[in-house]
């Protein structure tokens, strides 16, 4: 008996602490040694649910329609991620994620594609010259490819064009196809007078919405500043409402004064 109390308490001691130690009680472990934010979630128990994200063997992964990509940064404060776009197959100007049709976002769920993004489409049939992007001989994306290893097969290739993300129908895709451009790049924050020996690696970055009070079914789902109701905005749906004086902080995930 003096046992199992002894257990019971050291359990309960575990517990406390693991909660005193988690900013939110709503946060997801650690993927390998990566923190993972609120609202991002990694499983079904942590985070918001629209905020799905994948933990593949220690790495986050962000999953489109069709395709999979490693995310290489997360900015909670902004909130803001970063993918790794697909690679080109090996002496080929033609990217690995052709057949998916490039990059294609949910576009019920919550992440767009900000405008901080250059985009290069490279491999291009001239049906896209009738297409209001930048496809000038002189433009960046053949700077790109000249100067850059990576993309030396695509010299091969004499249309490419060049674009800044965002908005439109650029905030959900950014296609590849075999009628069209048969590879992309895609660069964060590019400072385009830099020689392309500086530039940064691809990245392709996406923003989420602030995400709105947790959904609950109980008073028992939300901690003690908060009170599960109903949502005005959604019928049939109870969040964890903020008890008065006390306001949603979407970056932490918590109730604050
Ligand atoms: C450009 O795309 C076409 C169609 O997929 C492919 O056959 C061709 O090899 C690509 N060009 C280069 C330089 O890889
Ligand atoms: C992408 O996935 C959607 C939904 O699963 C499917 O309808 C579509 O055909 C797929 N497209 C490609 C190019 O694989
Ligand atoms: C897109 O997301 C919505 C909301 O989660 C989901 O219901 C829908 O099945 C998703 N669509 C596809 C094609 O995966
Ligand atoms: C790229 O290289 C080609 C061939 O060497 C050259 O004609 C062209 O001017 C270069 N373009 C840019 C933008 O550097
Ligand atoms: C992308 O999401 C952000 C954050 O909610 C929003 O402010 C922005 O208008 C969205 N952009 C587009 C093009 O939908
Ligand atoms: C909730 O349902 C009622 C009746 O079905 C409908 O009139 C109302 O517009 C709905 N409200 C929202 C926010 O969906
Ligand atoms: C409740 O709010 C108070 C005041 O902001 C804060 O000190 C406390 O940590 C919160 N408790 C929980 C469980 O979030």
């Amino acid at each position: 008996m003096a046992v199992t109390l002894n257990l019971l308490s050291t359990a309960l001691l575990l517990l406390t602490c693991a909660v005193g130690v988690t900013v939110s009680v709503n946060r997801c472990p650690n993927c390998g040694s990566t923190a993972v934010p609120y609202p991002l979630s990694t499983g079904s128990s942590c985070g918001d649910q629209n905020y799905k994200i994948r933990c593949d063997a220690g790495s986050l992964v962000f999953d489109t329609l069709n395709n999979t990509y490693p995310i290489t940064s997360i900015n909670r404060f902004n909130q803001r991620l970063v993918i790794q776009p697909a690679s080109l197959v090996p002496n080929t100007c033609v990217t690995t994620d052709l057949r998916f049709e490039g990059v294609q976002l949910n576009s019920s769920l919550p992440f767009n594609i900000t405008s901080s993004n250059t985009v290069m489409f490279l491999n291009c049939t001239d049906s896209i010259l009738r297409s209001p992007l930048d496809c000038s001989s002189n433009g960046l994306c053949h700077e790109y490819v000249n100067e850059s290893s990576r993309a030396a097969a695509c010299e091969a290739s004499p249309i490419c064009c060049t674009f800044k993300a965002g908005g439109g129908a650029t905030a959900y895709a950014i296609r590849a196809r075999e009628t069209g451009c048969r590879a992309y790049t895609s660069f964060v924050n590019l400072q385009s007078d830099l020689p392309v020996n500086r530039w940064p690696e691809p990245g392709m970055e996406l923003q989420w919405v602030s995400p709105p009070e947790p959904v609950c079914g109980t008073q028992a789902d939300c901690d003690r500043n908060s009170t599960c109701r109903s949502d005005p905005n959604s019928n049939g749906t109870r969040r964890c409402f903020c008890n008065s004086g006390l306001f949603w902080d979407p970056i932490e995930g918590v109730c604050t004064e």
